[in-house]
């Protein structure tokens, strides 16, 4: 499908899911896009196969785990790409023997190349089978003498499609890159979520800073919150944020890149959103604004339901990356006492089905009233 097709396709499709959640229909934004849809994306992982000595490396073929070698990659970042290639060519300078997904033996299975926004700073995992006390130094050293600042080891030993494993260690360099969005500057480790579009990670940002509002006596709750990718830039405009993020890497980087920004009035509360949303409104915790970006899965009955019915905030900028929990929440939210006053897409991956969404909600007014008189809901 042609660029602009595609984003026309995708507008009906977020328009679509909006109108199954609210049941009629809804007018939605132009989707924000780059003019050019190449070299957006800034994580770069490619699957290594080939022999010991003469390794590839690629994506896999469509329905199979089988290698099919690139040697560039339109959609993302051409410095990254070529960098991880080079990084290829060395674990294959070193013999490192690659995975085989058929019978389980080898080592490497992937390398995955992130390129800081607005610094270039360069972050490599390798992802392993398992640990190598023959390899790790070498594939380490390696990568740090191409220009890596920051290098880390992943260990995926689970017979499975995903990338990489849950295991991972910092091997080398810097623990963390630094990487800087409209003006904003995060310290990101290997292990936590960024953005991973350059052009989506700024529209999105924008988005969210000019639907946020500004309350200086208000508290600004950022849920799912990552290393506080929207709260450490709104921290200014109220008087306190409050971070919920279930990932320690990602808690550890909002708190070092809090620091490292001057940005004293955040907190991070590590935990599922489930249980640190229900300890804060049990603690008379309120919030003039709500930012809520769940991972594809969408917000929990749980979480929908205590920011519909106890948390009730003046405004609620939600994030979704999936259309079906897009739907879903904005059928759950608006039934639940929320009206939705605005949608805007953003396109973040060019040239794939997926499209990102920011959806404005405030309080229904006609609802608010009849639960100030006492009336059901
Ligand atoms: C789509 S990412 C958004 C992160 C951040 N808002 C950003 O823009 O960089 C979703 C985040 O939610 C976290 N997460 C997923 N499920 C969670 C849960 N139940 N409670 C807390 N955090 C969760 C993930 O670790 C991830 O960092």
């Amino acid at each position: 499908m042609a660029y602009r097709a595609q984003l026309a396709w995708k507008r009906d499709e977020v328009m679509r899911a909006v109108r199954t959640g609210l049941g009629r229909p809804v007018q939605v934004a132009e989707l924000l896009a780059p003019e050019e849809p190449r070299g957006h994306r800034t994580k770069i992982g490619l699957r290594i196969g080939g022999a010991a000595g003469a390794l590839t490396a690629g994506l896999f073929a469509p329905h199979t785990r089988e290698v099919v070698a690139i040697s560039e990659c339109e959609v993302q970042d051409a410095n990254g790409t070529a960098f991880a290639l080079r990084l290829v060519a060395l674990a294959s300078k070193l013999g490192v023997p690659p995975f085989e997904e058929e019978s389980g033996r080898g080592l490497l299975r992937a390398v995955v190349v992130r390129v800081g926004h607005g610094t270039g700073e360069l972050q490599v995992t390798w992802v392993l089978s398992a640990r190598s006390q023959q390899y790790e130094p070498a594939l380490t050293a390696a990568a740090l003498e191409a220009g890596a600042l920051s290098v880390a080891l992943n260990f995926h030993a689970e017979d499975g499609k995903q990338l990489a494993g849950s295991r991972l260690v910092h091997a080398g360099g810097a623990a963390r890159i630094r990487a800087e969005v409209c003006g904003q500057s995060y310290l990101v480790s290997a292990g936590a979520f960024f953005q991973t579009s350059k052009f989506g990670a700024e529209a999105l940002s924008r988005q969210v800073r000019a639907w946020a509002g500004s309350a200086p006596h208000g508290r600004l709750l950022d849920l799912y919150s990552g290393l506080g990718f929207f709260g450490l830039p709104l921290a200014s405009r109220f008087r306190e944020v409050v971070a919920m993020e279930e990932s320690h890497a990602a808690t550890e980087d909002g708190i070092a890149s809090a620091a490292g920004s001057g940005v004293r009035n955040i907190s991070f509360r590590e935990g599922r959103v489930e249980s640190s949303l229900r300890a804060f409104l049990r603690s008379g915790g309120e919030a003039t604004t709500v930012i809520a970006d769940p991972p594809r899965s969408g917000l929990s009955a749980e979480v929908a339901e205590m920011l519909t019915s106890e948390l009730t905030p003046e405004r609620l900028i939600y994030v979704s990356c999936d259309l079906d929990a897009l739907a879903r929440d904005v059928a759950v939210l608006t039934q639940g006492g929320m009206q939705l006053e605005e949608v805007q897409p953003v396109e973040m991956f060019p040239m794939t089905k997926h499209v990102e969404t920011v959806a404005l909600f405030r309080p229904n007014p006609v609802l608010a009233m009849a639960r100030r008189m006492g009336g059901r809901r």
